[in-house]
């Protein structure tokens, strides 16, 4: 996997955040979870224009997971009828942001209606190139892994027979976004520290921020607070931090 930043310190090329929180946030007003996620939809516009102002090439979020159909269905619908009417809102201001959308996850479980509006938005804003914003939906790192591995066999079934040939590199290349780089900087809000299967393969050398701030709540200062933590660390990649330093880029 291509990484970005070789040790550090900077500005992330690729920021992924787990936006989690909004239930909480609505409890909390003892208002329904689903005026939370509305609230969250907000944050969402909030983050990739603060995103890209910081110079930020992709931006990724996870919006819904292999494991939130779970929920009860209410929310459920709830939340799939806020993915329909932000993609065609959205669509235009990513347009005029220079935003390119692409959806990644397994987009076999959405109705034709979200099916289609990702397909209008990413095809809209194809051409932008300011910053690649990525939403996960029906996502899974686990589930990724997976139809990785079934993708470079239906590719090329002679595979079985030369195991060899599966690298680090095929495996990426065939990842539901294989259009980003490594995660550099890995964001979770609403204080919980686990990672609840997001990008997995590609956050393995990610550095984790665990904000407290509830979605809703998240805003441009939340984003910079992550970023200058980013800044002042030293990614070893395996390496010690004295052969980080002789390599000159350490702190
Ligand atoms: C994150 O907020 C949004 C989704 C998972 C879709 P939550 O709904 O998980 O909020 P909390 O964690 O219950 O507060
Ligand atoms: C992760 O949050 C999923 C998204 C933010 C879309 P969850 O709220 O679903 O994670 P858990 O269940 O608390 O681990
Ligand atoms: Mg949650």
């Amino acid at each position: 996997m291509k990484h970005t930043n070789q040790s550090g310190g900077g500005a992330p090329c690729h920021v992924a955040i787990i936006m989690d929180g909004n239930g909480r946030w609505a409890q909390r007003r003892l208002m329904p979870r689903a005026e939370g996620h509305r609230r969250g939809v907000q944050s969402v516009r909030r983050v990739i224009e603060a995103a890209a102002k910081k110079g930020i090439r992709y931006l990724t979020l996870f919006a819904f997971s292999s494991e939130n159909w779970k929920r009860p269905a209410e929310e459920v619908n709830a939340l799939m009828r806020l993915f329909a009417t932000a993609l065609k809102k959205e669509a235009q201001a990513m347009l005029e942001h220079g935003v390119r959308l692409r959806v990644a996850g397994d987009l076999s479980a959405f109705s034709e209606e979200i099916r289609e509006s990702i397909r209008q938005s990413e095809a809209i804003t194809a051409h932008c190139d300011a910053m690649v914003l990525t939403v996960c939906a029906n996502y899974g790192g686990r589930w990724d892994i997976v139809q990785a591995f079934r993708n470079i066999l239906l590719r090329d079934p002679s595979v079985a027979l030369h195991p060899e040939r599966i690298t680090e590199e095929l495996v990426d290349a065939n990842l539901a976004f294989d259009w980003a780089p490594a995660v550099d900087l890995m964001i979770r809000t609403g204080g919980e520290q686990r990672i609840s299967n997001f990008i997995l393969w590609q956050a393995a050398y990610a550095e984790l921020f665990a904000s407290p701030t509830l979605w809703p709540d998240f805003g441009q200062a939340d984003l910079e607070e992550a970023l200058n933590w980013y800044a002042g660390r030293q990614r070893r990649f395996g390496m010690t931090g004295e052969q980080v330093q002789a390599l000159g880029h350490g702190e």
